[in-house]
């Protein structure tokens, strides 16, 4: 699909030595230092990760489907009983880290926090925090390793399908997988069944059909989720979205990860269990998704 150590999509930038290189920040209305103090050590979304991110890939200088990512921010930012962001604040915020040198092959991420707080979980009446970034994309590998966490996602918790900045639980889970030789972790729900990794969605490919969990299964809602389930039924593959035993990993001829930073990431290994990658499904799916990203930034 691609050269030795590139992603299907070929994107990548390796500066894995300097992970704030090249990154631009941009803090309520400034561009600041992204390696220097901008927040204030009372904000509500560093004292106990009050609030919500969104992160696009960029190529060619223009974020990719950014309508859907801020509409999901809004959701995200409704769903914690935060007041609505302010879209030209963000808008002004992404213009101006995606000023000077065109990033031809990045990401960009944008934050909108509860602002200051006190030092426990209730709330000030503040207003919001907002941060943009944007900097190189790091290089994807080819395929992935998933691997099993023990622990399970809940899908019926208060945050369950948010895309909050309390992402701790994934920091865990991913060094847990990175441990055993993992690209990602990969979790049940609280029922057994499958659920999503720590930063993308999971598919499987069972007689010629792609299979991924609803969302009443707790993932969060991908994007790119969203854009594979579109574009491949569009193109006469079956696809359905309904709740998958864990066992389905066990007997599924191929398997895929989506997610912003990988597209579709064909998966050659589940814990022990070696599977084709990228198979034939899959890379009809990549093919889809790739073509059609590239016609429409906006989808
Ligand atoms: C928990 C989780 N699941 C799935 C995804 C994939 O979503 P998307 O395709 O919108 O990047 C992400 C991405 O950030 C995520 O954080």
């Amino acid at each position: 699909m691609s050269g030795p150590g590139l992603s299907s999509n070929g994107r990548g930038h390796e500066d894995e030595s300097a992970p704030t290189g090249g990154v631009r920040a941009w803090v309520n209305g400034e561009r600041v230092d992204p390696a220097a103090p901008s927040i204030a050590a009372l904000d509500h979304g560093v004292t106990v990760g009050d609030g919500v991110f969104e992160t696009c890939k960029v190529v060619d200088n223009v974020p990719f489907a950014l309508a859907r990512h801020l509409a999901r921010m809004d959701r995200s930012l409704a769903g914690l009983g935060l007041p609505t962001a302010d879209r030209e604040v963000i808008e002004a915020g992404i213009r101006s880290v995606m000023a000077g040198e065109p990033i031809a092959s990045g990401l960009l991420r944008c934050t909108v926090t509860a602002g200051a707080g006190p030092l426990g979980s209730d709330r000030l009446d503040s207003p919001l925090t907002y941060i943009v970034t944007a900097g190189p994309q790091r290089l994807n590998p080819d395929t992935a390793k998933l691997v099993v966490v023990p622990w399970p996602r809940n899908e019926r918790g208060a945050t369950a399908g948010l895309k909050t900045t309390s992402y701790a639980e994934n920091v865990l889970a991913l060094a847990f997988a990175r441990g055993r030789g993992g690209v990602e972790a990969l979790f049940a729900n609280t029922a057994g069944n499958l659920c999503e990794g720590t930063g993308s969605n999971v598919f499987v490919v069972l007689d010629d059909e792609i299979l991924t969990p609803d969302l009443a299964s707790g993932p969060l809602a991908g994007v790119t989720r969203e854009l594979v389930i579109q574009w491949c039924r569009h193109e006469g593959i079956t696809v359905r979205a309904e709740p998958l035993p864990m066992s389905i990993l066990q007997r599924a001829a191929e398997v895929f990860i989506t997610s912003s930073t990988k597209d579709v990431m064909a998966v050659h290994a589940i814990d022990d269990r070696q599977v084709a990658a990228p198979g034939p499904v899959t890379a009809r799916a990549a093919e889809i998704f790739s073509r059609l990203s590239s016609e429409r930034l906006d989808p």
